[in-house]
């Protein structure tokens, strides 16, 4: 220990090993136990070193106060980057902070209010061709999956507008859904990675991720080659330019729009999913969003300039992902030794904010498992203390897309809710799954029906 600082509680790798098994499928309520039992700060070496706070001020060092100090961790910059490539959400520093000023300028008003467009038409077309098929008969979905078919198709279109067809989405849909399951299995199986060399799983994910970039590389070009003009989020990465005058190169634009679909479907889908979920265990708040919504717009198409209208429904969200924030957990790696609360944190060991029980802690939250839109009433929020509700991260890294979701997601319940009563189809309590995101075991079984 060093002069004045405090120790951190080590979590010992015996106490871990013993519950290795339920630690793999679902670390939380171990993560949850040994932070109440100590300050709301420990340090764990399985899987991997690094120190786990829930605590807001600590979070706050890290992501704001001290942002400069702490960059992605190895497994975002080399595991996730190799695959996905070096955009926004996998790169640092100065690199970085280039992409993010000129990217952020794109996701502007008049662009999202095109985008607004793209959104319901997308929505519209997925009722009619999906849904209303599926609640005529009264079928049983996996919530899960019917929102992430639909966030996808959302997020693709708003980044590649007419340029893509059917096809092309499902293949990329396809290629990020195996990729993803690749990073994940060399996270949670890094001693299997030399079999997944010889077994040729290395081989296989590398054709497919050099497919999908070859069909989205023919869509920039094609599209700069015809001098074609598009209301979508490439023609916004073509056209951007940084300080100096200059534009992005193909690689750079192809990264960004991968990591662009990435970060910006199963986020969305799950906080869907979670909600709905949400909505039919509580009645009272379903026919009262209903009501808010019917009263906001009828049966007409929402438009940017309802959203104040549909606030109810941006409540509800926000509750949603204050129970079930899709980025559970958010890391990174300190460059320099640092000193934070009186705890000193080491160059070399990860840091990593554990947003699930910063949002569950009963300090700042009240009943912190009970599901109640009014703790997000404009009054309400007065009162939230900072750093204390981060679905969307804080400081310089926060969320580049979280105007986007919110409206895609605003859009999505009011479409979705007036026309159709989604139903849990199982008694039993829904478990978590804690993957990249915050996901349900075994998915969120719903009937859906025509109300
Ligand atoms: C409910 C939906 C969403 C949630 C909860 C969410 C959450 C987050 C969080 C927590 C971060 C910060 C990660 C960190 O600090 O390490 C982040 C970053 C990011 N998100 Fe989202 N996100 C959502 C939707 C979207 C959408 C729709 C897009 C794009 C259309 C998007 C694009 C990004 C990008 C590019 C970054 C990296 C920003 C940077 O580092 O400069 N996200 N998101």
């Amino acid at each position: 220990m060093q002069a004045n600082t405090k120790d951190i509680k080590q979590i010992s790798v015996f106490k871990t090993l013993l519950h290795a098994k339920s630690m793999s499928e679902n670390p939380i309520n171990f993560f949850q136990s040994n932070l109440d039992e100590s300050d709301g700060i420990i340090e764990c070496r399985l899987p991997y070193h690094f120190i786990l706070t829930d605590r807001p001020e600590i979070i706050r060092q890290f992501f704001q106060k001290n942002h400069k100090n702490y960059i992605k961790t190895k497994i975002v910059r080399n595991d996730l980057g190799r695959a996905i490539g070096n955009g926004l959400l996998t790169s640092n520093g100065d690199y970085w902070l280039r992409q993010r000023r000129m990217i952020q300028q794109g996701f502007n008003k008049q662009r999202l209010k095109v985008i607004s467009t793209i959104m319901v038409n997308e929505i519209e077309t997925y009722l009619q061709q999906v849904m209303e098929p599926l609640a005529e008969q009264q079928l049983e979905i996996d919530c899960t999956d019917e929102m992430a078919a639909l966030a996808f198709r959302i997020v693709g279109k708003s980044l590649f507008g007419q340029s893509v067809n059917e096809q092309q989405m499902q293949l990329m849909r396809e290629v990020i859904r195996q990729v993803q399951e690749f990073v994940v299995d060399c996270l949670r199986k890094p001693y299997l990675k030399p079999l997944y060399f010889l077994s040729g799983y290395n081989r296989r994910v590398t054709k497919l991720i050099e497919r999908g970039n070859e069909m989205i590389l023919n869509i920039i070009r094609t599209r700069k080659a015809n001098n074609q003009k598009e209301d979508d989020l490439l023609q916004m990465l073509i056209e951007s330019k940084y300080e100096d005058g200059s534009s992005m190169s193909e690689q750079q634009i192809l990264e960004e729009s991968i990591i662009l679909m990435v970060a910006g479907h199963e986020t969305t889908a799950m906080t869907l999913s979670w909600t709905f979920m949400l909505l039919a265990q509580h009645p009272t708040i379903e026919q009262q969003l209903l009501a808010s919504i019917l009263q906001a717009i009828g049966g007409a198409q929402p438009s940017m300039t309802d959203l104040h209208k549909l606030d109810y429904s941006y409540q509800v969200l926000e509750e949603s992902m204050r129970l079930y924030p899709p980025a559970w957990i958010v890391d990174r790696e300190p460059l320099e030794d640092d000193t934070v609360e009186g705890y000193s944190v080491k160059k070399g060991v990860d840091v990593a904010a554990f947003i699930y029980g910063l949002h569950r802690n009963e300090k700042y939250w009240p009943e912190p498992d009970k599901f109640d839109p009014e703790r997000f009433s404009v009054d309400n929020k007065k009162r939230h203390k900072p750093y204390t509700y981060l679905p969307f991260g804080g400081g310089p890294r926060i969320c580049i897309g979280q105007h986007f979701a919110m409206m895609e997601m605003q859009y999505v319940l009011a479409m979705l809710l007036r026309r159709y009563r989604f139903q849990l189809t199982h008694e039993a309590a829904i478990e978590l799954h804690p993957l990249v995101t915050l996901r349900a075991k075994n998915g969120i079984r719903m009937r859906v029906s025509k109300r």
